[in-house]
């Protein structure tokens, strides 16, 4: 197949670049690069520098090659930065997302893969959740990521879009030299890794909540799992088989953040004390959800365990040299 990956040189869009390469895809890559980073697109792809938004410029896309299947994974991804400026996550994923959309249609590309999040669920009345648990986010890029699914539903009953969104949960580890390479700082590995590196204690953020050991519950899957369920669908869409909905990518059990942080200590040998500290606005309790859906029409579960996870995620950061890496 030709995909085409918006996106493709950031994190999971580059992870899923190289997946797509190896199993046998011609690839271009579409990027704007503000994120994302030339060398994590594989060398047998192609990068196409521009920005989602613009319309000329995807439609030049278009109209240089014949797309069998649109991967969107460009997207601003930072809740407290939502909150702060709603406008740029309006703009970026849900304006970009219905530029791409549109265009694709306009020059017959019919299939669609979206990055969409757990964001869209917002603060879970009850888990595991399912794709059927409602969904009310809690802040601007929830909200982002959910309009851009609605936009993928509206598209598919006006003009016959076949589409599916997969729900991103906790994504992290690393695969084909390709990492968080972007300050995400706030997220739980590579905060656990600035810590390291700063030879500080890890801060767990609440251990207060009604939790087996009172720290959140997260839902942890490996990128390249993550990156193989795209493939699996773009493969799946070309012969024929409907999806149309949204679809979990989680691993449907969940670890404590204090776990995470056991389980990084044991991987790297950094032995660093925790400490706990007060709880970080807008967390909930606890965030995990069935994969039964990606299993039914995809036959996808996630391989990589945490420890798999935080492994990779580890050797990674230890291969980087480059001055950008995330601490
Ligand atoms: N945490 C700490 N200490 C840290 C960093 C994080 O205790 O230094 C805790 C957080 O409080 C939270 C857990 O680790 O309980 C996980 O936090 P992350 O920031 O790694 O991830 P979130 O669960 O908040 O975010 C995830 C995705 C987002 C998505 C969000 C909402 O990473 O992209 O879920 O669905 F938007």
């Amino acid at each position: 197949m030709n995909i085409l990956i918006i996106g493709g040189a950031g994190y999971i869009g580059g992870v899923t670049a190289h997946m797509a390469v190896e199993a046998g895809h011609a690839v271009t890559v579409f990027d704007n690069l503000s994120t994302g980073r030339d060398y994590n697109v594989p060398k047998d792809a192609e990068l196409v520098v521009g920005d989602v938004q613009n319309r000329d410029t995807v439609a030049h896309l278009f109209k240089k090659r014949r797309f069998d299947v649109v991967m969107h994974f460009a997207a601003r991804i930072l809740v407290p930065e939502s909150v702060k400026n709603p406008y740029d996550y309006f703009y970026t994923n849900t304006f970009g997302a219905l530029t791409a959309i549109d265009t694709a249609l306009q020059f017959g590309v019919e299939r669609y893969i979206f990055s969409s999040s757990a964001a869209t669920y917002g603060e879970p009345h009850s888990t595991p959740l399912t794709e059927s648990s409602p969904t009310a986010p809690v802040n601007p890029y929830g909200w982002s990521k959910l309009l851009a699914e609605q936009i993928l539903q509206s598209y598919q009953q006006s003009h016959s879009l076949q589409w599916a969104a997969f729900r991103y949960f906790n994504v992290a580890g690393a695969y084909a030299g390709v990492g968080t390479d972007y300050p995400f700082v706030s997220h739980i590995i590579p905060s656990l890794l600035a810590s390291m590196k700063q030879k500080e204690p890890i801060m767990i953020a609440g251990d207060d909540y009604d939790t087996q050991d009172g720290t959140c519950i997260r839902d942890y899957v490996h990128v390249a799992d993550i990156a193989k369920a795209h493939v699996a669908a773009a493969e799946q869409m070309a012969r024929g088989k409907v999806l149309n909905q949204p679809i979990n990518l989680s691993s449907g059990t969940g670890y404590s953040v204090k776990q995470v942080a056991d389980t990084f200590n044991e991987v790297t040998h950094a032995d660093l004390p925790i400490k706990f500290g007060p709880r970080r606005a807008g967390d909930p309790a606890k965030l995990f959800a069935s994969h039964d859906r990606a299993t039914q029409l995809l036959g996808w579960r996630p391989n990589l365990h945490l420890r798999q996870i935080i492994t990779d995620h580890y050797n990674w950061y230890k291969a980087q040299d480059n001055p950008n890496r995330p601490v």
